[in-house]
This record gives C-alpha cells, sequence and structure tokens, in this order.
C-alpha cells in the first residue's frame, strides 16, 4: 500500500468505532455514516473514492440501492456501450455473471493489489456502485466533470421481499433465519444496506431533476414494462443512441432477450454454485423470480400499509412516485 491509501485506511479504522451501530441483515453490523447505514466495506469504498478515485468525464456508474436491479441493470448497460465489440450469440454475457464484467467501484479502488486497478481500465470505464449520491466527491457531482449515472430503482415492497430471501441465503447455516417481520422492522427504520432506502432514491432523483444530463433515473417497473423503450433511452442518455441500421437489424430487441430474467437466469454460469471464499454470493443468488408485485405473496396487508405510508410521506413534494 502506498502511503496515501495507508492514510485512508487509517483514517478509517480511527472513524468505525465513533459511529452508531446497528444489527445487520446476516452476521454484519450496519453503521451509520452521513446519514445512511452502510457496512464498514461500504464506509471503506466510499472514504477510499474521496481520496483517491480520479473520475474520467467518460466514466459510466451504474448505481442502484441492492435488491433494485444492479445485476439487470449492469448487463443492460454493458451489452448497450459494447453493442459493436460482441456477437449476440458468444457474448460475455453468456459465460459470465454481470458483476465480473462491470467493476464495483467500492471494491475495486483497494489499492492493495487485491483487484484490478481501475485506474488502468481504458476508457470509457463502466462501474457500478451501491453508495448514495451525496457520498460522492464534489468532482464527481458538480456540473463540470462529465461523468454519468444510471440509476435503478424499484418499488420498496418487492426490494423488502427480495433483500429478505437473499439476507437469508447469505446467512451462515446453523444460524436462525431472519423473520419478515425482523427485516421489515429494520427496513422500516431505514435500517438496510446503503438505506435509509427512500433517501438513497430521493438522492439521485433530485440528481436527475438538477442535472439530467449527468444523472438517469430509471424504475425497475418500468424497464420491466417497456424494456425497448428504456435501452433506447439509456443508449441516448450515454451519447450513443441506435442508428436506422441497428433498428433495422433489431439490435435493441436483441439487447433486451439478452438481459431478459429468463436468459439470464437460465446461463450455466448463473445456475451453478460459484461460492468461494472470496465472493461468499452465488451467481445463482441474484436471481429469483425478478417480477413486478411478488410483494403481496409475502406481506401482510399492514405491511404494505405502512411501506406505502412511508413512501408517501418520503416522497411527498418531490415529483416522485413507484
Ligand atoms: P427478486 O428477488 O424480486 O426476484 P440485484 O441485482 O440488485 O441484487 O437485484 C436482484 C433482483 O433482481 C432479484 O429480484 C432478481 O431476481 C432480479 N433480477 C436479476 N436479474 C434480472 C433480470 N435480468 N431481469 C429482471 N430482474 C432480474
Amino acid at each position: 500500500l502506498d502511503e496515501g491509501y495507508q492514510k485512508t485506511y487509517k483514517n478509517v479504522d480511527e472513524l468505525l468505532p465513533t459511529l452508531l451501530r446497528s444489527k445487520g441483515w446476516w452476521l454484519d453490523q450496519l453503521l451509520q455514516y452521513q446519514g445512511f447505514w452502510l457496512s464498514t466495506y461500504g464506509i471503506r469504498g466510499s472514504m477510499l473514492i474521496d481520496d483517491h478515485f480520479n473520475p474520467r468525464p467518460t466514466d459510466i456508474i451504474v448505481a442502484t440501492s441492492p435488491k433494485c436491479g444492479t445485476t439487470w441493470l449492469r448487463a443492460l448497460v454493458f451489452s448497450i456501450i459494447n453493442r459493436n465489440s460482441f456477437d449476440f450469440s458468444d457474448h460475455p454475457l453468456r459465460k459470465a455473471n454481470p458483476r465480473d464484467l462491470v467493476h464495483f467501484l467500492e471494491a475495486h479502488i483497494r489499492g492493495d493489489g487485491s483487484t484490478a486497478s481501475i485506474d488502468g481500465l481504458p476508457s470509457p470505464r463502466l462501474l457500478s456502485t451501491h453508495l448514495p449520491y451525496s457520498l460522492f466527491p464534489e468532482c464527481m457531482t458538480d456540473d463540470t466533470s462529465a461523468c454519468r449515472f444510471v440509476y435503478i430503482c424499484r418499488d420498496p415492497k418487492d426490494v423488502l421481499v427480495s433483500k429478505w430471501h437473499f439476507a437469508n441465503k447469505l446467512r451462515p447455516k446453523g444460524v436462525p433465519p431472519l423473520s419478515l417481520e425482523e427485516a421489515f422492522d429494520l427496513f422500516c427504520k431505514g435500517v438496510s444496506h446503503y438505506g435509509p432506502f427512500w433517501d438513497h432514491v430521493l438522492g439521485y432523483w433530485k440528481a436527475s431533476l438538477e442535472s439530467p444530463k449527468k444523472v438517469l433515473c430509471l424504475k425497475y417497473e418500468d424497464v420491466k414494462k417497456e424494456p425497448l423503450g428504456c435501452v433506447r433511452k439509456v443508449a441516448n442518455f450515454l451519447g450513443v443512441p441506435f442508428t436506422p441500421e441497428e433498428e433495422n437489424k433489431e439490435i435493441v430487441e436483441e439487447i433486451v432477450k439478452l438481459c431478459s430474467f429468463e436468459n439470464m437466469s437460465n446461463q450455466d454460469v448463473n445456475k451453478s454454485d460459484t461460492r468461494s471464499q472470496e465472493k461468499p454470493i452465488s451467481n445463482s443468488d441474484f436471481f429469483r423470480k425478478g417480477e413486478v408485485g411478488d410483494w403481496v405473496n409475502h406481506l401482510s396487508p399492514q405491511m404494505s400499509e405502512i411501506l406505502d405510508q412511508i413512501t408517501e410521506q418520503k416522497f411527498q413534494g418531490t415529483g416522485f412516485s413507484f
């Protein structure tokens, strides 16, 4: 580690014991940092980005709150910007999970040689993050910097259900499952990774209103309903609109098909158990149902009402709704 990184790591070590802690969703703890509940991993990532990330005007950052469609959006943006580099029948997405094709910023900024250096990546760099918008340094969020964020969010009721299933997959064997009631309480209190969920959405939503060229906000439900339109929108936003020739060749349709839940979840690489010490989460863990509205099968009417109330309160007057 060079001296600069050593200093950041030391600052992280000094800060962590001073932060408010809460029980997490698996065996982790979440810590309150600048208004958000993050794991130590997220906090360290944020501080390393502050001190060491060198943004480029061409950077594209896929931003999500966990369980809102990270896997899907990574795949879509990857295939949109690389559409001239690969054949759809022999595409990298048929052999690798999107998390292995899109560098996760918080992990790749470590500076300890354990991950590929993002400084060495060719432009345009496609990166991914779960961090809230307000945690990014000004050099990335002010209007003079040209790096762009593509964000996706999702109905919090479906996010909660997805996250609850995911948490129970991740809990070590022998640890009792997290009950839905517990998960619900944590989520409503805002205690979820990179939460409060609503504040995460609002940060990106407001930024997209103030800087529409810099931040594009999508909703999982809209992408499900109108995938072709959404793919075109992302391509336009990124400055690589589909040409009439590409439209004739139905490239947009190819991308939508390639990235669909049905196709992706059926690739061998996403079906097999890929768990390892380095990567305790298997590729298959990122695919469950991929539907809108599965919450009705899990949440009580009272739970859904409470969540809707919180959502309404939080988004009142912001112009945003699900
Ligand atoms: P469900 O648990 O509701 O099925 P993330 O990628 O942010 O971790 O989100 C995971 C959620 O997205 C899961 O939701 C998963 O099934 C769904 N998902 C994964 N790939 C998808 C795809 N290609 N299209 C639509 N949804 C997808």
